[in-house]
């Protein structure tokens, strides 16, 4: 596996493999691998002829005070990781190298920015799609793998991709999940004990909403509200920052589920902010 931190290296790189009728794939991530990535990687891997990986904590993603710092880092056994899964090319450039002093220029998709995780984190998606975009024009890639616990994101992504033309497939994968249902993150590592025994009754909410919606309840405030008391029963360490039932594509809010609906959640631990979501299509 070679690992490549410059973005004039890694374009250089792709080029050739490129002009060589290779079809690459990209897996963008920001490291601490679980198995979660792995699985994004796996899939990328049967579906191309070469396996690129970024692993780069981008600093535009975090508010001001967010978790920049606290984000989970070891970037030594993710190395390993992604060479044993069978990545060619791990990217892993410096914040200076990708936002250097002076950086002015940003991709947004503000219609897709006005609920969920984005009344929170106002500038994050700005952030995300300036820099998957980026990577995309350094990396050139055929395909591009993202997993669907962000679903914001995956949204976004998919937008700017449409509206800009640029030439990659967008390909979103299943939430990994722990065997008690907690979905997989890097920031699971932040719950102390008695918040991670708590955490999977996220999960266990939505799965309870999807069996309402099957027994044939489509009024959303009624959703929410059964929601919202198991997680106060459930997750009393949680402070539960939005739940919300939306349109999947356009993510605006749902009053009744008469087609496919996503409902979205996020928590707030102390030191470890977990969303999750279940994509619910009325039978
Ligand atoms: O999902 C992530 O890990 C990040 O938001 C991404 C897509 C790598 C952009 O920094």
């Amino acid at each position: 596996m070679k690992i490549i931190t410059q973005p004039d290296e890694i374009q250089s790189w792709t080029m050739q493999r490129r002009c060589a009728g290779e079809r690459l794939a990209l897996v963008p991530t920001m490291g601490f691998f679980h198995e979660g990535h792995l699985a994004l990687m796996r899939w990328a891997r049967e579906h191309a002829d070469a396996l690129l990986v970024s692993l780069f904590v981008n600093p535009t993603q975090f508010g001001p005070r967010e978790d920049l710092k606290l984000y989970p880092r070891d970037p030594e056994r993710d190395a390993r990781l992604a060479e044993e899964t069978g990545v060619d090319v791990l990217f892993m450039p410096e914040a200076e190298a990708m936002f250097p002093e002076g950086y002015a220029t940003w991709v947004e998709a503000p219609s897709l920015c006005r609920g969920l995780c984005a009344v929170q984190r106002p500038t994050h998606f700005r952030g995300v799609a300036t820099v998957v975009a980026k990577l995309f024009v350094l990396t050139n890639p055929a395909l591009a793998v993202f997993g669907e616990k962000d679903w914001q994101q995956l949204a976004v992504i998919r937008r700017i991709t449409r509206d800009l033309h640029l030439p990659v497939e967008i390909h979103g994968r299943p939430t990994v999940r722990e065997s008690d249902g907690l979905a997989m993150s890097s920031r699971n590592v932040n719950l102390g004990p008695e918040e991670r025994a708590q955490a999977p009754a996220i999960h266990r909410g939505l799965l309870y909403v999807a069996r309402l919606v099957g027994e044939g309840e489509a009024d959303a405030t009624l959703l929410l509200a059964a929601l919202g008391e198991i997680y106060a029963r459930e997750i009393p360490l949680g402070h539960v920052e939005y739940m919300a039932v939306v349109d999947p594509d356009q993510l605006y809010p749902v009053e009744e589920v008469t087609g496919p609906v996503l409902v979205a959640v996020a928590v707030r631990f102390a030191n470890a902010r977990l969303i999750d979501n279940i994509l619910i299509s009325r039978k």
